[in-house]
Order: C-alpha cells, then sequence, then structure tokens
C-alpha cells in the first residue's frame, strides 16, 4: 500500500446559512488520481480552494504531505501545486515572464529557474510560443501555460479545478494526453470535473459529490457496483411491431436477466452484451421480427450518479 499524501477529515464550509462543502472526508495515496466527480455547483472548486489554503474551513481539516493546512499553511503550499478553474495569468505578459513570477513567489531564481522554466515549457509544448504575449493564445494554450505555473516548484501533489472547461474538443484532448502523461511518470492528482468521461479516463478512484456531500467514493469498478454490472440494451423494430411475445421470449434465453417490452422495442438487461446479441439475433428472426437499431449502454459513472441521484450529471 501506498504512502497516504493527503487526508481530508470533516472538511466543511458554510456561507451564512448555506452549506457548500459538507464533513468532506477522503485520502489520496501517493501515485494515485483522485477525481471529484459532481456537477456544477456541488462544492468542488471550494473543496480544492480550502485544500490550498486559500478559503479557511468552517470546521474540519486536512494533512497534506503530513503537515496541516490549518495550523501549517506555508508547507503545504510548497508540497502541492494548483491548477485553478479560472486562469491565474497575465495577459500583457509572455509564459516566461508569468512564470518567472510565479516562480519568485516560490523562491525560485536565476539558472535554476529558468531551467525548470524551460522544462515546464517543454512538458505543455509552449517552448515555441513562450516568448508571446499570453493575450495571443488561444483558450487551450492558457490552460497548458496554467498548467505550468502549477508544475513550476516540483509540487508532490497537483490540483486541477476543471481543467478542461470552455476550450474545443481538440485543446481538451491535448490537455487530457498531457494529464496523462503526469500520470505516468508518477504524479499524484486531485482533479475535478463535471465530465463523466473524463473521470472515468484518469482516475484510479472518484469520489462522486453533490450538494456539497461526497455520495459515493471508490474505484471505478466499486462504484459501478452500486448499479449492478449489468449492460442495458434497447432494440428497437419497425414501428408497431408486437413486442409483448418477443420480451417474454428474451426473457426465456439463458444469461437475459430481464426484458421489458417498450413501445416497438424490448429494453434487455444482460450481464455481457457481446456475447447474448448473437441470440437475441437469432430470437428476433424467430419471431420474424426485422431489427431496426441497437443501443448498448455499459454502467458507467453517468449511470452511478443517476441511481444515487436521480438526476443526470449534466441537466
Ligand atoms: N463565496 C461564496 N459565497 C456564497 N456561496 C458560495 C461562495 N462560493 C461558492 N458558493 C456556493 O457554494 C456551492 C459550491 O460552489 P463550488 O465549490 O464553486 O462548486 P463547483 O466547483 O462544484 O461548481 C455553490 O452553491 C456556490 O454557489
Ligand atoms: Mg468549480
Amino acid at each position: 500500500m501506498q504512502e497516504t499524501i493527503l487526508r481530508a477529515n470533516g472538511l466543511t464550509k458554510r456561507y451564512g446559512e448555506s452549506i457548500a462543502v459538507d464533513d468532506l472526508s477522503f485520502e489520496i495515496r501517493q501515485g494515485e488520481t483522485f477525481s471529484l466527480l459532481g456537477p456544477n455547483g456541488a462544492g468542488k472548486s471550494t473543496t480544492i480552494g480550502m485544500l490550498c489554503c486559500l478559503l479557511e474551513p468552517t470546521s474540519g481539516d486536512a494533512m497534506i504531505a503530513g503537515q496541516s493546512i490549518l495550523s501549517n499553511p506555508q508547507a503545504v503550499k510548497e508540497a502541492i501545486g494548483f491548477v485553478p478553474q479560472d486562469l491565474a495569468l497575465y495577459q500583457s505578459l509572455n509564459a516566461r515572464q508569468n512564470l518567472a513570477f510565479w516562480g519568485a513567489m516560490y523562491g525560485m531564481r536565476g539558472s535554476e529557474l529558468n531551467k525548470r522554466m524551460d522544462e515546464v515549457l517543454e512538458q505543455v509544448n509552449l517552448l515555441d510560443r513562450a516568448k508571446d504575449r499570453v493575450e495571443t493564445y488561444s483558450g487551450g494554450m492558457k490552460r497548458r501555460l496554467n498548467i505550468a505555473v502549477g508544475l513550476l516548484h516540483r509540487p508532490k501533489l497537483l490540483f486541477m479545478d476543471e481543467p478542461t472547461v470552455g476550450i474545443d474538443p481538440q485543446s481538451r484532448r491535448r490537455i487530457l494526453d498531457m494529464v496523462q502523461e503526469l500520470i505516468g511518470a508518477g504524479m499524484t492528482v486531485l482533479y475535478t470535473t463535471h465530465y463523466m468521461e473524463e473521470a472515468e479516463e484518469l482516475s484510479d478512484r472518484v469520489g462522486i459529490i453533490d450538494h456539497g456531500k461526497l455520495i459515493a467514493l471508490g474505484t471505478q469498478s466499486e462504484l459501478r457496483q452500486l448499479v449492478g454490472e449489468h449492460d442495458r440494451m434497447l432494440l428497437s423494430f419497425e414501428s408497431g411491431a408486437e413486442t409483448v411475445g418477443l420480451a417474454t421470449a428474451f426473457q426465456a434465453i439463458d444469461g437475459v436477466l430481464n426484458a421489458t417490452a417498450t413501445e416497438g422495442g424490448v429494453i434487455v438487461s444482460v450481464a455481457n452484451s457481446a456475447e447474448m446479441l448473437p441470440h437475441l439475433l437469432t430470437v428476433s428472426g424467430n419471431h420474424n421480427r426485422s431489427l431496426r437499431a441497437i443501443e448498448i449502454s455499459e454502467p458507467n459513472l453517468e449511470s452511478v450518479f443517476l441511481h444515487l441521484t436521480g438526476r443526470a450529471l449534466r441537466e
């Protein structure tokens, strides 16, 4: 078992009567990628703000790299890198000048700082544009520079708060690849997102957050087990087709957990859709039904969220 690098204990943030983060406790181990997945307003940024010592918790504490965010924020800040949701860049300065500013804040200077700036600019693929003013950058480039700032002082743990929001799909892909590279090189990451696909791609473990509360926490397969490890197949037939008899016939197939007739279709729940498909096609043929479409949905983090809250992640 790897060493625990972060342990949050009952973290809570209230704003007057309302509660933004409600009694959050979780751990992150060295080398792990942990995602906080939740809709807008769930409390992700507030949590990150407290862990980065930028917001004072109403109650609770967290230990990061052995130091308390309450009693030793300076040591915590040295151990972590923070890529905020809102860009923290000077538009009229170039990438190097922005990095030099942040480097100075961390007490870096001279040739050490210069060497490190080259390294992070290379890591985020901005070396060739390093002398252009940030205001000439695309949204994706600004995001990448934001990441470079977070990496500059060689943090042990990197916080990334929705780093792909508001950019085009291609830039998003580049950033996700970059995060993958960081993870591959051994970085420990706390990543927040409201995109189920990103949490699925990147995370070892996921905490699902809603209305300030952690409502589920575990590996992806542990979370999927909450909804049952079933594929859902929707088979659609020509309109007006009689489907009740067909659903009964499907139900009799060994391996079909449940089959329900709908208007012009049948919803079938199975352990493994790829294995069941040929059997379902044979039975459909026997009933002289011609299939128009098949939709297969495997249980994913979206279905977990739906199962737990009755709502979609993005609504
Ligand atoms: N400074 C503040 N004053 C009052 N309410 C706030 C403040 N900051 C955040 N909130 C509220 O706390 C909740 C969580 O916000 P936030 O952490 O930004 O969510 P997320 O990052 O998941 O979208 C929201 O309901 C938000 O309106
Ligand atoms: Mg946020």
